[in-house]
């Protein structure tokens, strides 16, 4: 079954009427506005298959005009509309919780403009007000370099891996996000140790707010202290740096252990370092158990934690040697029992579908409860093993993640969900995350699934100034409703 859903629909918002189809198809062409049933049932279902809304209608804008468009008229008539992108959030976001019009933004997917010197100017989607642009600094793609203009549905750089630029973000959903849900969740990921959060990486936006108006925010400018930074409010570069990838996975005991070998890699990598990922080895046997291919690099052992290790440089046979010395360097000294460097770029490949492929052999295994939080990385694996007892062999506990950054997925399988269980989760894990003063949402945000527990990391006087500017920016609260703040203060 899907996640209880405690909430009411706000009698505030409207319903649909053939009045407002008529007008939708004025605004975007009959084509875009979709009833399709099939279409609608994967639109108002997330990727977990947990939260599932019952939205009759998904409207499809080709550009920032058609979205303002449709918002004025959504805002005159009270309607709720949920903005949607490549829907591969964890935490409920993005898909309606009721029945709110579906914005779908996948039409709006082309590159602008790509100066490789500068910037490039992304059409894309960024769901908390609106549809819009990004620019970012430097952007990354063969493709785009090439042609200079490209379908980017997605982040699947993967395929376009270009020896000049990268993106400073990657993600385990990069086959089917899209960059403006990535950015408006100022999305993690996997290289955030090295290229840090997506604030410091945007430099412009396009957006539109709940009554319709645009505002252009799309300045490229490295310095400017003009007023307030509003594009800040929306968010949540791309760098142009010769790109060599190498790759190292490894082993140990402890996660303590690792702890200590991220603290000599910050040291002895340095600036190459671009991720430092870890998984137990409970979500190792996940893994090997549920994903067709996968096997696992190093010989078959006790041992309890596996760290994978990337870095990213200019220069092959130096990286190379440094990875390698530092691999033997610390199985000399105990820190890793064993490890294997990448020989080719397939084998690196396997090393990242282990890691991640965690999420997706959780959904084969059944139903599962996510908790995505930022600790102090000398408690980070306390909170998996208290669990575990907690608990007991009712469920499979497992916990990976990004240790560079302090951020744990701390994961609960179950053969579908259960709320005596869930009760034996929540609040436990909220309270001890306060309690260690760490945070309850690092990467995937608050969505539908925390909004009421922003308290256990914001202090009141925050959480009141958010509603102030929610209220400000958008007075009918008709834009995704019902997410990261409570409904209590909101509604
Ligand atoms: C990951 O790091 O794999 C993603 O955040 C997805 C997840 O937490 O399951
Ligand atoms: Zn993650």
């Amino acid at each position: 079954g899907s996640a209880p859903i405690v909430m009411q629909r706000n009698p505030m918002f409207s319903t649909i009427n053939a009045d407002d189809i008529t007008k939708f198809k004025e605004i975007l062409g009959e084509k875009n506005v979709v009833q399709d049933e099939e279409v609608l049932l994967a639109a108002n279902t997330d990727w977990m298959q947990k939260y599932k809304g019952s939205s009759n209608l998904l409207l499809q804008p080709r550009t920032t005009e058609e979205v303002s468009q449709i918002l004025k008229y959504c805002n005159s008539r009270c309607l709720a509309v949920v903005p949607q992108g490549g829907n591969t959030g964890l935490v409920g976001g993005s898909v309606p919780v009721f029945d709110e019009v579906i914005i779908n933004m996948g039409s709006m997917k082309n590159i602008i403009s790509f100066d490789k010197d500068e910037t490039s100017k992304v059409k894309a989607f960024v769901p908390i007000q609106s549809g819009g642009r990004v620019i970012f600094r430097k952007t990354t793609r063969a493709k785009v370099i090439f042609r200079n203009e490209a379908t980017v549905p997605s982040l699947d750089f993967g395929c376009f891996v270009s020896i000049r630029f990268v993106m400073p973000l990657d993600l385990g959903a990069k086959g089917s996000c899209q960059i403006g849900g990535n950015v408006s969740t100022n999305a993690g990921g996997l290289r955030f140790v090295r290229y840090g959060s997506l604030h410091g990486n945007v430099l412009g936006l396009e957006a539109v707010l709940a009554n319709g108006t645009v505002l252009d925010m799309l300045g490229t400018l490295r310095k400017d202290n003009t007023g307030y930074d509003l594009k800040h409010l929306f968010i949540g570069k791309t760098l142009n740096i010769p790109q060599l990838f190498e790759y190292l996975i490894c082993y140990g005991d402890s996660l303590s252990v690792h702890q200590n070998l991220l603290l000599e890699a910050k040291r002895k990598l340095g600036n190459i370092l671009s991720a430092f990922e870890f998984l137990d080895s409970h979500s190792m046997d996940l893994v090997l158990n549920h994903l067709e291919g996968v096997r696992n690099p190093l010989p078959p052992s006790m041992h309890n934690f596996y760290v994978l290790i990337e870095t990213t440089g200019s220069d092959q046979s130096y990286d190379k040697e440094k990875l390698e010395a530092f691999l033997l360097r610390y199985m000399e000294v105990g820190l890793i029992s064993d490890g294997v460097l990448a020989q080719d770029i397939n084998q690196a490949f396997s090393f990242w579908r282990i890691r991640e492929g965690v999420p997706e052999a959780l959904m084969k295994a059944g139903a599962v409860y996510k908790y995505d939080l930022s600790l102090p990385i000398e408690k980070m694996y306390d909170l998996v093993e208290e669990m575990r007892m907690r608990l007991g062999p009712a469920a499979k506990v497992v916990g990976y993640g990004h240790l560079g950054d302090g951020n744990l997925h701390l994961n609960i399988s179950l053969p579908e969900y259960d709320d005596t269980v869930l009760g034996q989760v929540e609040p436990f894990v909220y309270e001890w995350t306060s309690k260690h003063r760490g945070s309850i949402s690092a990467e995937h945000g608050l969505g539908l699934m925390k909004a009421n527990k922003i308290h256990y990391s914001k202090s009141t006087e925050s959480v009141h100034l958010m509603v102030s500017i929610k209220k400000l920016l958008d007075p009918n609260g008709i834009l995704n409703p019902y997410k990261v703040l409570p409904s209590s203060l909101t509604s």
